[in-house]
């Protein structure tokens, strides 16, 4: 049964608006749009990339019923043990025992993940999960007690929460696979919905490139062609701050971390560059002119020596004078 205190927290995926619950339990936007609700978990999926997202609930809806059962043999066939593996990962995300946080979790599929992160959620913070198969989603709800996790349908490309509402975001196998997602649509979703210096951990399948030519590389994109995933470093959103990129089990998942930054970068451009070409960066990278002579800019060279002065200042100066003498005391 949903109830106000969560659905208040939901948003129209495509307009961002806020969501009502009425009394008889549907949900609606504000212009009485309505949105089901299966099993308690509501469908607030935007369909964005109609062949990729179609793909991918066709493809999660055939391996809900097994995924469980079968999930163990990745782990086997890398001589490891999924959820040593799997809170390897989860460490990354630094919220054991914070107070008052939001966590979410996207493309949680059955829940491994989600049974691993909740035992760290601390009394008071809240978990979110989301997955566009509800087969998917239906599995992992079973594993979980009323309240302890709030889920939605949805496309992670267009997700229904508020702008900068979680101190956490986590996903393992979904975000990134561009097999079966538009990943620079999920990451700038992410920036969204995280508030800045809130932390992503972002991990999938995807063997290491400098191992598709061997022998380990080609047995297992010939098992599963979703070992050719291929993490492109250029999905990355500007925003990410602190990134840390690394293979994981034997090189075939990728693991990304970074800090939520606002925009891009900031640098000082405009600190005076000491020598004798002088300007600013900013000045260097604006204030381009045409060029000029040979004759001329050996003269100007000369004059900018006997003045004592930067390229720049005499350049500016210079120009400067020369065009508000045309231009008539400007
Ligand atoms: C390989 S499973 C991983 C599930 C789970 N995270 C795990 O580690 O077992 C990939 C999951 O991504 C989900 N998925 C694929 N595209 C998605 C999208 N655009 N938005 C949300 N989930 C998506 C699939 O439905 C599926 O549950």
């Amino acid at each position: 049964m949903l109830n106000s205190e969560v659905v208040k927290n939901w948003r129209d995926p495509e307009t961002k608006e806020k969501l009502i619950l009425s009394e008889n339990g549907s949900l609606t936007n504000m212009s009485g749009k309505e949105y089901e609700v299966n099993d308690g978990i509501p469908n607030l999926t935007k369909i964005t990339d109609k062949g990729r997202n179609e793909y991918a609930i066709s493809l999660f809806a055939k391996e809900s019923g097994e995924y469980d059962d079968f999930h163990y043999l990745t782990y086997k066939l890398f001589k490891s043990n999924e959820d040593d593996v799997r809170n390897s990962i989860i460490d990354k995300l630094h919220i054991d025992g914070k107070k008052g946080i939001r966590v979410l979790e996207l493309s949680a599929g059955t829940g491994r993940d989600s049974v691993l992160i909740k035992k760290r959620i601390a009394e008071g913070s809240e978990f979110h999960a989301q997955d566009i198969s509800l087969d998917m989603l239906k599995v992992l709800k079973n594993k979980f007690e009323s309240g302890q996790v709030i889920i939605t349908q949805s496309n992670a490309e267009a997700l229904p929460y508020p702008d900068h509402y979680f101190d956490a975001v986590y996903s393992y196998g979904g975000v990134g696979m561009s097999l079966y997602s538009d990943v620079k649509a999920q990451m700038k979703e992410i920036i969204r919905v995280t508030r800045p210096g809130a932390k992503v951990v972002i991990a999938g399948r995807g063997l290491a490139p400098w191992l598709y030519d061997t022998e380990f590389g080609r047995i297992l994109i010939d098992y599963n062609k979703h070992y050719m995933n291929n993490l492109s470093l250029e999905d990355i959103p500007v925003e990410a701050r602190n990134v840390n990129l690394s293979w994981i089990l034997h090189g075939v998942v990728y693991c990304m971390e970074f800090e939520v930054g606002e925009g891009e970068p900031d640098a000082d451009f405009d600190f005076d560059i000491p020598g004798k070409r002088g300007g600013t960066l900013r000045t260097r990278y604006y204030g381009k002119l045409e060029g000029v002579s040979p004759e001329t800019k050996k003269l100007a060279q000369e004059a900018r020596e006997k003045l004592d002065i930067s390229m720049y200042e005499f350049l500016n100066q210079s120009i400067q004078k020369a065009a508000r003498d045309i231009l008539g005391g400007v």
